[in-house]
């Protein structure tokens, strides 16, 4: 019998995402990014859901019929419930809560997190587990242990800023732009990374990480600076800037790798795109016989792809949510002590 063929949704933040998938394949993924908060230098949640409402239902239409399918055929929908905006989440869940009553068809409620640590595996019938995961997003700078689907222990995280955060914060008061992570990392491909060294921060006996005394560095830095220097050197100051945090996410992650005996290490979220971190992880983890994980660029950033496999494994493990099911916009991964 084939798998089902499940929608997944996905609108946490400012991707309005919609993906077609049957077991243990995408068939096709759109994910329309928001231009809308382009001007503003950062998210706008009131208008990040009215986008969602504006965008949802077109991008389902378009994902369906570009791959020859229709609504009917749906049986299944998996949607994230949290962590994100309250608006923009509710969004997507009324819309996947309305087509499961609709279609009379199972809905599956996804930990957008949870999406970002499996979008590794997207294609594959078994999870390689157990292993170390270095979550990078927006909002979350975790180190965390894996040993399957909901079943976690935290290892360490950040205690200010989120690694995404501190690249979106640097950009702008460098006046790179938003969103700043990718535009740095491009910007640090023409630039010379050893040109200043940042401070880098640490706590021993942790593998914690913070970003906040890097951010001020930057902006002092800056500020002493005039601006045709800071114009003329931005190439070298955005790759310096990366390189420390790459420097603390690399470090700590194989410290804790070696410490705690893994054989693999798994790098998730948006900030597993950048081009530095990807090619340092790979280098240190071919030194010590490492496998390393990193996600296919389209599965890095928020997109409706890995939400889908979720819920593929739900459907198989025949754990849909009720309707009754809300958006939870603080949801965390459940940790074991
Ligand atoms: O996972 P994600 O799409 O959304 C959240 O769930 O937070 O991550 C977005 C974050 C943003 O802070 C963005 O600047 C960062 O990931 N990011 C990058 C790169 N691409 C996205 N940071 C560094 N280098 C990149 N290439
Ligand atoms: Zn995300």
């Amino acid at each position: 019998m084939a798998e089902a063929l499940i929608l997944g949704i996905e609108t946490s933040c400012d991707e309005t995402a919609a993906a077609l998938f049957r077991g243990p394949e995408i068939i096709h993924q759109i994910t329309a990014t928001q231009l809308v908060h382009t001007s503003y230098g950062g998210v706008v949640p009131e208008y990040a859901s009215r986008e969602h409402n504006k965008l949802l239902g077109p991008v389902v239409k378009s994902v369906l019929e570009q791959s020859d399918l229709n609504l009917s055929d749906l049986e299944g929908i998996a949607v994230t419930r949290g962590p994100g905006l309250a608006g923009s989440l509710l969004v997507g869940l009324s819309y996947a809560k309305g087509l499961s009553i609709g279609l009379d068809i199972p809905m599956y409620g996804i930990n957008h997190i949870e999406g970002h640590i499996f979008a590794n595996f997207i294609g594959e019938r078994e999870l390689p587990v157990p292993f170390l995961c270095l979550l990078v997003s927006g909002g979350h700078t975790q180190l965390i242990h894996v040993e399957g689907p909901q079943s976690y222990k935290l290892i360490g995280q950040t205690r200010d800023d989120a690694a995404g955060e501190a690249f979106d914060k640097v950009a702008r008061l460098l006046g790179i732009g938003y969103p700043g992570g990718p535009l740095i990392d491009k910007l640090s491909k023409e630039g010379n990374p050893d040109f200043h060294r940042f401070s880098r921060s640490a706590f021993p006996g942790t593998y914690d990480f913070s970003f906040s005394g890097l951010k001020t560095n930057v902006l002092q830095y800056a500020q002493k600076q005039d601006k045709g220097f800071i114009n003329a050197k931005l190439p070298d100051i955005a790759a310096s800037f990366q390189e420390a945090v790459v420097d603390a996410l690399a470090t700590q992650t194989m410290q804790a790798a070696e410490d705690l005996g893994h054989s693999r290490i798994v790098l998730a979220g948006g900030v597993a795109a950048n081009s530095r971190l990807r090619e340092k992880m790979l280098h240190f983890t071919e030194e010590k016989s490492i496998q390393l994980y990193q996600p296919d660029l389209k599965y890095c950033t928020d997109n409706a792809a890995m939400i889908a496999y979720l819920g593929y494994w739900k459907s198989i493990l025949s754990l849909p949510d009720s309707l009754e099911i809300t958006a939870v916009p603080n949801l965390k991964l459940n940790f074991i002590d």
